[in-house]
Protein backbone atom coordinates (compact mmCIF):
# COMPACT_ATOMS: atom_id res chain seq x y z
CA UNK A 1 0.00 0.00 0.00
CA UNK A 2 1.11 3.45 -1.16
CA UNK A 3 2.29 5.99 1.65
CA UNK A 4 -0.64 8.18 0.71
CA UNK A 5 -2.77 5.50 1.45
CA UNK A 6 -1.70 4.68 4.56
CA UNK A 7 -2.14 8.65 5.06
CA UNK A 8 -5.47 8.93 3.90
CA UNK A 9 -6.61 5.49 6.02
CA UNK A 10 -5.55 7.05 8.87
CA UNK A 11 -6.65 10.07 8.65
CA UNK A 12 -10.25 8.25 7.99
CA UNK A 13 -9.33 6.78 11.34
CA UNK A 14 -9.31 9.59 13.07
CA UNK A 15 -12.03 11.36 11.70
CA UNK A 16 -14.12 8.16 12.44
CA UNK A 17 -13.23 9.19 16.30
CA UNK A 18 -15.81 10.68 18.52
CA UNK A 19 -15.36 13.68 20.43
CA UNK A 20 -12.31 15.39 21.24
CA UNK A 21 -9.89 14.89 18.58
CA UNK A 22 -13.03 15.91 16.27
CA UNK A 23 -15.07 18.78 18.06
CA UNK A 24 -17.18 20.53 15.83
CA UNK A 25 -15.08 22.62 14.34
CA UNK A 26 -15.29 26.50 15.11
CA UNK A 27 -14.01 27.89 11.43
CA UNK A 28 -15.67 31.12 11.52
CA UNK A 29 -16.46 33.04 8.52
CA UNK A 30 -14.08 34.86 6.64
CA UNK A 31 -14.76 38.59 5.28
CA UNK A 32 -13.01 40.56 2.42
CA UNK A 33 -11.17 42.78 4.60
CA UNK A 34 -10.06 39.74 6.78
CA UNK A 35 -8.95 37.98 4.07
CA UNK A 36 -5.43 38.92 3.25
CA UNK A 37 -4.87 39.00 6.73
CA UNK A 38 -5.99 35.53 7.34
CA UNK A 39 -4.71 33.78 4.26
CA UNK A 40 -1.42 35.02 4.89
CA UNK A 41 -0.84 34.29 9.03
CA UNK A 42 -2.52 30.31 7.93
CA UNK A 43 0.75 30.55 5.08
CA UNK A 44 2.42 31.71 8.35
CA UNK A 45 1.62 29.16 10.49
CA UNK A 46 2.30 26.50 7.46
CA UNK A 47 5.75 27.36 6.68
CA UNK A 48 6.72 27.65 10.83
CA UNK A 49 5.74 24.63 11.29
CA UNK A 50 7.34 22.90 8.14
CA UNK A 51 10.66 24.61 9.63
CA UNK A 52 10.05 23.23 12.98
CA UNK A 53 9.66 19.83 11.39
CA UNK A 54 13.04 20.63 9.05
CA UNK A 55 15.13 21.65 11.68
CA UNK A 56 14.36 18.24 13.81
CA UNK A 57 15.06 15.47 11.14
CA UNK A 58 18.05 15.14 13.27
CA UNK A 59 16.12 14.65 16.45
CA UNK A 60 12.89 12.63 14.71
CA UNK A 61 15.89 10.09 12.77
CA UNK A 62 17.56 9.59 15.87
CA UNK A 63 17.81 5.25 15.69
CA UNK A 64 19.60 5.56 19.35
CA UNK A 65 16.56 7.38 21.57
CA UNK A 66 13.02 6.20 21.75
CA UNK A 67 10.84 9.09 22.80
CA UNK A 68 12.05 12.27 21.22
CA UNK A 69 10.03 14.52 22.78
CA UNK A 70 8.26 15.84 19.06
CA UNK A 71 4.96 16.06 20.60
CA UNK A 72 1.98 18.17 19.71
CA UNK A 73 2.69 20.96 22.21
CA UNK A 74 6.12 20.90 21.69
CA UNK A 75 5.25 21.66 17.75
CA UNK A 76 2.31 23.95 19.23
CA UNK A 77 5.17 26.06 21.73
CA UNK A 78 7.86 26.43 18.62
CA UNK A 79 5.06 27.57 16.29
CA UNK A 80 4.02 30.22 18.91
CA UNK A 81 7.73 31.65 19.02
CA UNK A 82 8.16 31.32 14.87
CA UNK A 83 4.53 33.46 14.14
CA UNK A 84 5.87 35.78 16.88
CA UNK A 85 9.36 36.14 14.75
CA UNK A 86 7.56 36.22 11.63
CA UNK A 87 4.99 38.60 12.47
CA UNK A 88 6.09 40.73 15.38
CA UNK A 89 2.78 39.44 16.59
CA UNK A 90 1.44 36.42 19.50
CA UNK A 91 -1.10 34.60 18.09
CA UNK A 92 -3.10 34.99 21.66
CA UNK A 93 -3.41 38.83 20.87
CA UNK A 94 -4.93 38.12 17.46
CA UNK A 95 -8.58 39.23 16.76
CA UNK A 96 -11.12 36.62 18.23
CA UNK A 97 -12.83 36.13 14.76
CA UNK A 98 -8.79 35.31 13.50
CA UNK A 99 -7.69 33.44 16.00
CA UNK A 100 -10.08 31.03 15.97
CA UNK A 101 -9.02 30.16 12.34
CA UNK A 102 -5.23 29.90 13.24
CA UNK A 103 -5.85 27.72 16.26
CA UNK A 104 -7.77 25.52 14.14
CA UNK A 105 -4.43 25.12 11.59
CA UNK A 106 -2.69 24.85 14.72
CA UNK A 107 -4.63 22.42 15.78
CA UNK A 108 -4.72 20.54 12.66
CA UNK A 109 -0.79 20.55 12.75
CA UNK A 110 -0.80 18.95 15.94
CA UNK A 111 -2.94 16.47 14.77
CA UNK A 112 -0.29 15.74 12.38
CA UNK A 113 2.29 15.13 15.05
CA UNK A 114 0.14 13.30 17.07
CA UNK A 115 -0.77 10.64 14.21
CA UNK A 116 2.89 10.08 13.68
CA UNK A 117 3.89 9.97 17.45
CA UNK A 118 4.34 6.00 16.76
CA UNK A 119 6.35 6.20 13.68
CA UNK A 120 8.74 9.40 15.49
CA UNK A 121 9.48 7.36 18.34
CA UNK A 122 10.30 4.38 17.07
CA UNK A 123 14.03 3.22 18.14
CA UNK A 124 16.31 1.36 15.49
CA UNK A 125 15.05 3.23 12.40
CA UNK A 126 17.28 5.93 10.71
CA UNK A 127 14.83 8.07 8.48
CA UNK A 128 11.73 8.16 9.03
CA UNK A 129 9.94 9.96 6.70
CA UNK A 130 8.53 12.79 8.43
CA UNK A 131 9.64 15.19 6.64
CA UNK A 132 8.09 18.91 6.29
CA UNK A 133 5.95 17.90 2.75
CA UNK A 134 4.57 15.21 4.62
CA UNK A 135 3.50 17.38 7.49
CA UNK A 136 2.33 19.95 5.20
CA UNK A 137 -0.31 17.54 3.45
CA UNK A 138 -1.53 16.03 6.71
CA UNK A 139 -2.27 19.06 7.88
CA UNK A 140 -3.88 20.29 4.80
CA UNK A 141 -5.96 17.46 4.80
CA UNK A 142 -7.27 17.72 8.08
CA UNK A 143 -7.88 21.24 7.57
CA UNK A 144 -9.83 20.58 4.52
CA UNK A 145 -12.35 18.07 6.57
CA UNK A 146 -12.94 20.54 9.44
CA UNK A 147 -12.76 24.21 7.51
CA UNK A 148 -13.12 24.99 4.14
CA UNK A 149 -9.52 25.82 4.23
CA UNK A 150 -7.55 24.92 1.39
CA UNK A 151 -3.98 24.39 1.89
CA UNK A 152 -1.21 22.89 -1.24
CA UNK A 153 2.26 23.17 -0.97
CA UNK A 154 3.57 23.82 -4.66
CA UNK A 155 6.36 24.38 -7.19
CA UNK A 156 7.16 24.29 -10.43
CA UNK A 157 10.19 21.49 -9.79
CA UNK A 158 7.61 18.94 -7.90
CA UNK A 159 8.47 15.98 -6.41
CA UNK A 160 4.67 15.08 -6.68
CA UNK A 161 2.06 15.02 -8.92
CA UNK A 162 -0.95 16.28 -6.77
CA UNK A 163 1.20 19.50 -5.82
CA UNK A 164 1.97 20.45 -9.63
CA UNK A 165 0.70 24.17 -9.96
CA UNK A 166 -3.08 24.77 -11.09
CA UNK A 167 -3.19 27.58 -13.72
CA UNK A 168 -3.54 30.29 -10.81
CA UNK A 169 -0.25 29.15 -8.94
CA UNK A 170 1.54 29.10 -12.14
CA UNK A 171 0.78 32.95 -13.03
CA UNK A 172 1.46 33.65 -9.28
CA UNK A 173 4.69 31.64 -9.17
CA UNK A 174 6.44 33.16 -12.12
CA UNK A 175 5.55 36.17 -10.58
CA UNK A 176 7.75 35.05 -7.75
CA UNK A 177 10.17 33.84 -9.99
CA UNK A 178 11.17 37.73 -11.08
CA UNK A 179 14.16 38.83 -9.61
CA UNK A 180 12.42 42.23 -9.60
CA UNK A 181 9.34 40.33 -7.06
CA UNK A 182 10.11 41.75 -3.52
CA UNK A 183 11.47 38.98 -1.72
CA UNK A 184 9.21 36.78 0.86
CA UNK A 185 6.06 39.28 -0.33
CA UNK A 186 2.93 36.64 -0.19
CA UNK A 187 0.07 37.42 -3.51
CA UNK A 188 -3.23 37.19 -3.44
CA UNK A 189 -6.64 37.70 -5.36
CA UNK A 190 -10.41 37.17 -5.15
CA UNK A 191 -11.23 34.25 -7.75
CA UNK A 192 -14.99 34.15 -7.95
CA UNK A 193 -16.29 33.53 -4.50
CA UNK A 194 -12.57 32.31 -2.89
CA UNK A 195 -9.72 34.16 -1.92
CA UNK A 196 -6.47 32.95 -3.38
CA UNK A 197 -2.95 33.49 -1.76
CA UNK A 198 0.64 32.16 -2.22
CA UNK A 199 3.44 32.75 -0.09
CA UNK A 200 6.97 31.80 -1.49
CA UNK A 201 8.97 29.87 0.20
CA UNK A 202 12.88 29.87 0.30
CA UNK A 203 15.42 27.39 0.38
CA UNK A 204 16.81 27.38 3.91
CA UNK A 205 20.08 25.49 5.77
CA UNK A 206 17.65 22.72 6.74
CA UNK A 207 16.23 22.23 3.27
CA UNK A 208 19.62 21.54 1.73
CA UNK A 209 20.21 17.99 2.78
CA UNK A 210 17.11 17.06 0.75
CA UNK A 211 16.94 19.35 -2.43
CA UNK A 212 20.27 20.57 -2.55
CA UNK A 213 23.55 19.71 -4.43
CA UNK A 214 24.94 17.97 -6.27
CA UNK A 215 21.31 18.01 -8.60
CA UNK A 216 20.72 14.50 -9.30
CA UNK A 217 22.01 12.98 -6.15
CA UNK A 218 19.90 10.99 -4.22
CA UNK A 219 18.44 12.26 -0.90
CA UNK A 220 17.65 10.77 2.48
CA UNK A 221 14.50 9.99 1.13
CA UNK A 222 15.52 7.99 -1.42
CA UNK A 223 14.75 11.11 -4.04
CA UNK A 224 16.33 13.14 -6.36
CA UNK A 225 18.02 16.70 -5.07
CA UNK A 226 16.96 19.83 -7.44
CA UNK A 227 20.01 21.05 -6.58
CA UNK A 228 18.82 23.90 -5.27
CA UNK A 229 21.37 26.76 -3.62
CA UNK A 230 20.68 28.38 0.01
CA UNK A 231 17.79 31.10 -0.68
CA UNK A 232 16.52 30.07 -3.38
CA UNK A 233 12.65 29.82 -4.00
CA UNK A 234 11.51 26.63 -3.66
CA UNK A 235 7.86 27.11 -4.49
CA UNK A 236 4.74 28.67 -2.35
CA UNK A 237 2.63 27.72 0.33
CA UNK A 238 -1.03 28.06 -1.43
CA UNK A 239 -4.15 28.94 0.63
CA UNK A 240 -7.87 29.28 -0.78
CA UNK A 241 -10.98 29.20 1.40
CA UNK A 242 -14.11 30.69 0.35
CA UNK A 243 -15.29 34.63 1.15
CA UNK A 244 -18.42 35.24 2.89
C1 LIG B 1 14.40 14.69 4.53
C2 LIG B 1 14.30 15.23 3.19
C3 LIG B 1 13.63 16.56 3.00
C4 LIG B 1 13.86 17.75 3.67
C5 LIG B 1 14.81 18.02 4.82
C6 LIG B 1 13.00 18.73 3.03
N1 LIG B 1 12.29 18.15 2.03
FE1 LIG B 1 10.95 19.05 0.81
N2 LIG B 1 10.42 17.26 0.03
C7 LIG B 1 11.03 16.07 0.31
C8 LIG B 1 10.30 14.99 -0.34
C9 LIG B 1 10.64 13.52 -0.27
C10 LIG B 1 9.20 15.60 -1.02
C11 LIG B 1 8.10 14.90 -1.80
C12 LIG B 1 7.06 14.73 -0.71
C13 LIG B 1 5.83 13.99 -0.98
O1 LIG B 1 5.89 12.77 -1.04
O2 LIG B 1 4.77 14.65 -1.07
C14 LIG B 1 9.33 17.03 -0.75
C15 LIG B 1 8.44 17.97 -1.24
C16 LIG B 1 8.55 19.32 -1.04
C17 LIG B 1 7.62 20.31 -1.55
C18 LIG B 1 6.35 20.04 -2.34
C19 LIG B 1 6.52 20.12 -3.79
C20 LIG B 1 7.00 18.83 -4.45
O3 LIG B 1 8.20 18.75 -4.76
O4 LIG B 1 6.19 17.91 -4.66
C21 LIG B 1 8.08 21.53 -1.17
C22 LIG B 1 7.46 22.88 -1.49
C23 LIG B 1 9.27 21.30 -0.38
N3 LIG B 1 9.53 19.95 -0.31
C24 LIG B 1 10.02 22.28 0.22
C25 LIG B 1 10.95 22.05 1.22
C26 LIG B 1 11.55 23.09 2.03
C27 LIG B 1 11.30 24.58 1.86
C28 LIG B 1 12.35 22.46 2.94
C29 LIG B 1 13.13 23.09 4.08
C30 LIG B 1 12.36 23.84 5.04
C31 LIG B 1 12.25 21.03 2.69
N4 LIG B 1 11.41 20.82 1.63
C32 LIG B 1 12.95 20.07 3.40
C33 LIG B 1 12.14 15.88 1.09
C34 LIG B 1 12.64 16.82 1.97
Amino acid sequence: MSKLLIALFSLAAVAAMPGAVLAQANCGTIGREDAKMVARYIADVIVAGRGIVAKNQNLINDPSKADKGFTPEYLEGQIRQSFKKMTGKDISELPPEVLDIIQQVIDAAKLSVQMNQRRINQKGKGFKGYIPAVFGRETGQILKGRCKIFIKQTTFKYRNAYNQPDPFEKKVLAMFEDPAYPKGKGYGEFVNSHYRYLQPIYIKKACLKCHGEPKGSIDPAGRKREGYKLGDLRGAISVAFPIN
